[in-house]
């Protein structure tokens, strides 16, 4: 492996402060691992600890075979992005490009093809003549991944990248940088944000952070089908946790019994039952359960309904109804057995 970034054990410390707590996780050389998680988790210091700009207290950092754990910044072959772009003001685009390129002493000669090579992959080739100043947010943004990628790094980092843009301009993003990995199969992205959207689109897996915790790891699929805890659950994707006692095959929802896998949760305990919105239909069926529309919103392809069932909000997101229930009326709701997971109640690491 040449490119791979692994986290053997990571902590890191601020004074008594642990921010990173025992961080093992691997990503493949050619794959693009999201870090998803709130703010304070300790996602920019898993890649500061990457990028060489935090020293762990414990545990070492791999990228390929090399331990880089106290290599400094510019000999680890990594080209990061950092949230606000941090473009050199009074450079060009064609210097600030160019500028990590002088700074690992590549040859001279080579320097003007490779920031060429760098603008065009970005589709800023006509821009280098400019000052930063004067280009857009995205064009910005493109400049500094252009400079990020001038190095050829085996290993591009990526901190919140598209959070200074505006929701538009982030999409179009993201199908550019996701363009980008395609010509660039064998660089091994680690890709911060908080964003979920972002995570489930770009990611090959997703890696998520909780309280300097790892939480949870997956793909996008299997963290948003089959979450671990409710802290997965309800950070990647909507979902209804709804507190259930577990019986044989089933669990009782306030009055109701409702027929769920209950793989290895014992039965007799307190648990939480989740079930993604837009699998809840409307209407008799499987697993009914009937309450009372507390809120109904239009949301332009769907309405997003609130029935109340036995004290408990469940949230229903159903193709645009013609005539959607009044406020107040009594509904039944239903979700296939396989649509809902069972959590076991305390499980929230590992
Ligand atoms: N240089 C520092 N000195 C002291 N504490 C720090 C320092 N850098 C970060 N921290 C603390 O470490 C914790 C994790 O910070 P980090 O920047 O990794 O969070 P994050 O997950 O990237 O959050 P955000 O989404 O807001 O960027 C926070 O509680 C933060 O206050
Ligand atoms: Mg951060």
């Amino acid at each position: 492996m040449s490119g791979g970034i692994r986290f053997d054990s990571v902590s890191v410390a601020y004074g008594k402060q642990v921010v990173l707590d025992s961080l093992d996780l691997t990503v493949e050389q050619g794959e693009v691992m999201a870090l998803l998680g709130p703010s304070g988790s300790g996602k920019t210091t898993a890649l500061r600890a990457v990028a060489g700009f935090v020293r762990p207290a414990s545990g070492r950092v791999f990228i390929g075979d090399r331990d880089v754990t106290v290599l400094p910044p510019h000999r680890r072959g990594i080209g990061m992005v950092v949230q606000q772009y941090a473009l050199f003001p009074h450079m060009r685009v064609e210097d600030n490009v160019a500028f990590g390129l002088k700074a690992q002493k590549a040859a001279r000669v080579e320097i003007p093809g490779r920031v060429a090579d760098a603008l065009e992959m970005t589709g800023m080739a006509s821009y280098a003549k400019r000052y930063p100043r004067e280009l857009s947010g995205g064009q910005q943004q493109r400049v500094a991944i252009a400079r990020a990628l001038a190095i050829r790094p085996g290993v591009l980092l990526l901190d919140e990248p598209l959070s200074a843009l505006d929701a538009q301009l982030r999409s179009g993003m993201l199908a550019e940088l996701a363009r980008l990995h395609r010509e660039l199969p064998d660089v091994s992205i680690l890709y911060v944000t908080h964003d979920q959207v972002e995570a489930l689109t770009l990611a090959d897996r997703i890696a998520v952070m909780d309280k300097a915790r790892l939480q949870d790891c997956g793909t996008p699929q299997e963290l948003y089908r089959r979450p671990r805890n409710e802290f997965t659950a309800s950070f990647v994707g909507n979902a209804n946790l709804l507190p259930v006692s577990v019986g044989v095959g089933s669990v009782s929802l306030g009055g109701a019994e409702v027929k769920v896998d209950t793989g290895e949760v014992a039965a007799g305990v307190s648990a939480t039952l989740c079930v993604r919105p837009h699998l809840v239909g409307l209407g008799p069926g499987p697993n009914a359960l009937t309450g009372t529309v507390t809120e109904v919103q239009w949301r332009g392809a769907t309405h997003r309904l609130y029935v109340d069932v036995d004290g408990q909000p469940v949230k229903a997101d159903l193709r645009e109804l013609r005539t959607p229930p009044s406020l107040g009326e009594e509904v039944t709701v239903h979700f296939a057995p396989e649509d809902a997971v069972l959590l076991a109640a305390g499980v929230t690491d590992g």
